[in-house]
């Protein structure tokens, strides 16, 4: 049974995309199958792999026109794409019976396919946000560890707590990975130092470099992997994904 994770943060610009993608290829790289989700109606996952409009989008699952079609991008790693029309989902979605759920009931049948499924989620706390968290086993939280990473996340955490005793009983934060990380920077290694005190052990011991090839990468409709394997992206995600997979196989975060 795929284990289901959420990358969320309602601040834009964090590492979220980035994340799913090479998350979602490093466990490719691991010999695992993944499936990424877009769920963003910017559908930077989708651009950024290179796929174009599929006739059936997360969009039309939501509506409940389809069942979900994944798309190969190649072998091991799936994804089902997005586009501007799911930013309409939110409203027309609201009168719906158990509009939380409609993401979950979607994935059920996929779950027994895939070792990952990463859910990209938008940069804001709204009904897609919820379906991504009543959907998932665990969120991971990426933070940039820049000057204000921490701000507003005690909103985050509210939701989360609220959908754990509302709607998903299994929810929890199981990770915390900090991105863009610059150890020649004061203030990069600072933040890190906070972002361990507030968040403990949930915090990843990889830090996700800062590296150009991962800003890159997507202007060539390429994962980290696929675009440049020694790069310091590369390896990080690499490791990160190692301790994801011995999170998930001992202490089942
Ligand atoms: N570790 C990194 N090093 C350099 N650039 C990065 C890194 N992670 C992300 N980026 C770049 O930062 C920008 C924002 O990242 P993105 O993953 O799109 O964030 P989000 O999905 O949270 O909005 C993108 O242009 C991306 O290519
Ligand atoms: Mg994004």
């Amino acid at each position: 049974m795929g284990k289901v994770i959420s990358l969320l943060n309602h601040k834009g610009g964090v590492g979220k995309t980035t994340s799913a993608i090479n998350i979602g290829a490093g466990m490719v790289e691991m010999g695992r199958r993944s499936l990424l989700i877009d769920l963003d109606p910017q559908a930077n996952l989708t651009i950024s792999l290179g796929v174009h409009r599929q006739r059936v989008t997360i969009y039309e699952g939501l509506r409940g026109e389809s069942e979900l079609e994944p798309y190969t991008v190649r072998e091991g790693l799936d994804v089902i794409t997005s586009n501007l029309d799911l930013s309409g989902a939110e409203m027309e979605l609201i009168n719906e019976a158990g509009r939380e759920y409609i993401l979950r009931e979607l994935l059920e049948p996929l779950r027994e396919e895939y070792d990952f499924i990463i859910i990209d989620c938008p940069p804001s706390l709204g009904l897609l946000t919820l379906n991504a968290l009543t959907s998932s086993d665990v969120v991971y939280i990426p933070l940039q560890t820049e000057f204000l990473a921490l701000q507003g996340l005690a909103k985050i955490k509210q939701v989360i707590d609220k959908v754990r005793f509302r709607l998903n009983k299994g929810l929890h934060i199981g990770g915390v990975i900090a991105t863009m990380y610059d150890a020649r920077k004061v203030l990069n290694r600072d933040v890190v130092e906070t972002i361990r005190k507030y968040f403990g052990d949930k915090v990843f011991k990889t830090l996700i470099r800062d590296n150009v090839a991962l800003a890159e990468a997507p202007a060539h409709r390429k994962d980290i992997f696929s675009y440049n394997a020694s790069s310091n992206g590369a390896e990080d995600y690499l490791a990160l994904c190692k301790e994801i997979i011995e999170r998930t196989e001992t202490v089942e975060a």
